[in-house]
């Protein structure tokens, strides 16, 4: 393998409780750098998530219907070690405003540390999504706020599915 197609594989991780246009708007900058990105959607990350992991697979596989290379796998435990099992070189992770630097800054060293071969990429988003967030969507979603702005109409129908029925 070169060393160019061993970095054409990018790994964009997340909650993706639910999927934004946020996100969607990273996949779609990332594909057009990157030839394959995979979306890894984490297990275990908040105990009461909005929606079970297969039905969030399910709407990103959906969104990016179209596209050969955008692949959507779930993991579980350290990032860097589902990262390590696969193909992929690459973290892609996306910074809204400086408040998301901390973290990101802090996760993505500590990833380095525990598998220096792997690297972090980080995107800025686009101007027009750095409000957007899945704990905004859920909550204006709960309160029976208009969100089909902020998440694909395929997303927008599923959420008001969870919230007619809670
Ligand atoms: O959508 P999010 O909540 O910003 O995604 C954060 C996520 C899932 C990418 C991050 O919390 C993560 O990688 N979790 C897995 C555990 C891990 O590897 N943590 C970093 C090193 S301690």
């Amino acid at each position: 393998m070169t060393d160019k197609q061993q970095s054409s594989v990018a790994v964009f991780p997340g909650s993706f409780d639910p999927v934004t246009v946020g996100h969607i708007d990273l996949i779609e900058r990332s594909i057009a750098v990157f030839d394959k990105v995979i979306v890894a959607v984490a297990c275990n990350q908040e105990k009461t998530p909005l929606f079970s992991v297969p039905e969030r697979i399910d709407m990103i596989e959906k969104i990016f219907s179209h596209t050969d290379r955008v692949k959507v796998e779930t993991f579980d435990g350290l990032l860097i070690n589902y990262i390590q099992n696969g193909e992929a070189h690459v973290i892609i992770r996306g910074l809204r405003a400086v408040s998301d630097f901390e973290y990101e800054f802090q996760m993505a060293l500590m990833n380095h540390k525990l598998a220096p071969g792997i690297e972090t990429f980080f995107m800025t988003s686009s101007a027009l999504y750095t409000y957007v967030s899945s704990r905004i969507v859920k909550e204006l979603a709960s309160l029976g706020g208009d969100v089909s702005d902020l998440v694909h109409p395929l997303v927008e129908e599923k959420i008001k599915e969870k919230y007619s029925r809670i």
